[in-house]
């Protein structure tokens, strides 16, 4: 079937949820994905950066493969093998006690959720039903009731009330406003992402994430930082709290916990905290399955061994540089850390980013536009110099074609 065959089966069959870009992948590789018509292109999304050790990987595909041929499920009912050394890798690699092993990104939110208002009732000795969260303006953390309840985008939450009470927003990068919020005894935590991914890699001020971290310890409140996409490498660190003196007290990972090969996320918190949920109170019929801790650990370890953080903190500064010479005027800002990037458009002769994202897609780049008027550029941290090059080179050519 052609690419055309296929997305009119997806329109037909399939609910109407999304509007991607129109080109069909069928292979993956490193950086490259193919589409079925056998045209190749450079990965400049990473599955919102699932797949920062790039696509296939072969020791993630090795570790799925020999683990899926020998046990996948056994549910939290037994204990399994795999999950215990899963569990001292990365409360080891992280610095945390403990790791409460979940799947998709917004599980790993609801955990922290949850851990935070339990801890709330336990140890910060909120009345019952008090307990506030709060969150930043412009956060996503996808798309349960629970986390459209803190999202101030219509497009995610009209039409989906009743919401969840005890959320309340607060402007992003703004210490006073959250010092504010604090003082309310009932608070019982500060969830927030490093950079905003979704709202088109919003950066905050240095000392932004510091001040987070000095403001909840003052106050007794826990500080929750959701690095589903920013952590794991992307921003040019193992997790882009690491540029300050700002440790979470629960640290939410997803998305590249497996390089994308299927969803595994996980909250890390220290005893204080993540003890205060016991046995029955929470949990997942696959979360910490034998399946998910293989290739999650080697999806780490490639992380670890390829110093991919490295990487993308090097060429982080390249990309943006050369972004930052582009000379075009439909580029009106570039932004980002590491190969979390994104350039915000002017429209050009009514062309828009849409636009743009499809002559890149012509010219062999694959990238999506957020909020209409923002790209990102998140390709996997194993992109090479020269690859990265040849990249730029494409988004200049494909500017100046407007
Ligand atoms: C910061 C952040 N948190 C949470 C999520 C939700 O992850 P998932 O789609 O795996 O539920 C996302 C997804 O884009 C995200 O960017």
């Amino acid at each position: 079937m052609t690419s055309q065959d296929l997305i009119a089966l997806e329109d037909k069959h399939g609910a109407h949820n999304y509007h991607p870009l129109p080109v069909v992948l069928s292979k993956g590789e490193g950086a490259y994905v193919w589409d079925v018509e056998g045209k190749r292109y450079f990965d400049f999304l990473s599955a919102y950066s699932a797949v920062n050790q790039g696509h296939c990987h072969p020791k993630i595909i090795s570790a799925l493969n020999e683990q899926a041929a020998t046990l996948t499920l056994t549910s939290r009912a037994f204990h399994n093998d795999v999950l215990g050394q899963f569990e001292k890798y990365i409360t080891e690699l992280f610095g945390y006690d403990k790791v409460l092993p979940m799947n998709t990104g917004v599980e790993g939110g609801e955990t922290a959720n949850k851990l935070a208002r339990k801890w709330g009732y336990l140890k910060k000795g909120i009345e019952d039903n008090k307990a506030r969260i709060l969150f930043a303006k412009g956060n996503f953390w996808g798309r349960t009731l629970a986390a459209i309840s803190s999202s101030d985008d219509p497009v995610s939450y009209k039409g989906f009330g009743p919401y969840m009470p005890g959320y309340d927003l607060i402007p992003y990068n703004d210490l006073e406003a959250l010092e504010t919020d604090l003082k309310d005894p009932n608070v019982c935590a500060f969830m927030v992402e490093p950079i905003q991914g979704e709202a088109g890699v919003v950066v905050p001020d240095e000392g932004y994430l510091a001040g987070v971290r000095q403001l909840c310890t003052k106050y007794n409140v826990l500080f929750i930082a959701d690095e589903v996409q920013t952590g794991i490498a992307r921003t040019g660190k193992m997790l882009a709290t690491d540029y300050e003196d700002a440790r979470p007290d629960v640290l939410i990972l997803g998305k590249a916990l497996s390089g994308g090969v299927f969803p595994v996320s996980a909250v890390l918190a220290d005893d204080e905290v993540m003890l205060c949920i016991k046995p029955g109170e929470h949990g997942s019929t696959f979360g910490g399955n034998p399946l998910a801790c293989r290739v999650a650990q080697a999806a780490l370890e490639v992380v670890v061994e390829e110093k991919l953080a490295d990487n993308a903190q090097r060429l982080g500064h390249v990309f943006r540089r050369e972004l930052q010479n582009m000379d075009s005027d439909m580029i009106t800002a570039v932004r980002g850390k590491g190969l979390l990037n994104a350039i915000v458009i002017k429209p050009k002769n009514g062309k828009e980013a849409w636009d743009v994202c499809l002559k890149l897609r012509d010219n062999g780049l694959l990238a999506k536009p957020t909020h209409g008027d923002i790209i990102r550029f998140a390709p996997p941290l194993v992109i090479t110099e020269s690859q990265l090059m040849e990249c730029v080179d494409i988004i200049k050519k494909t500017l100046q074609s407007f």
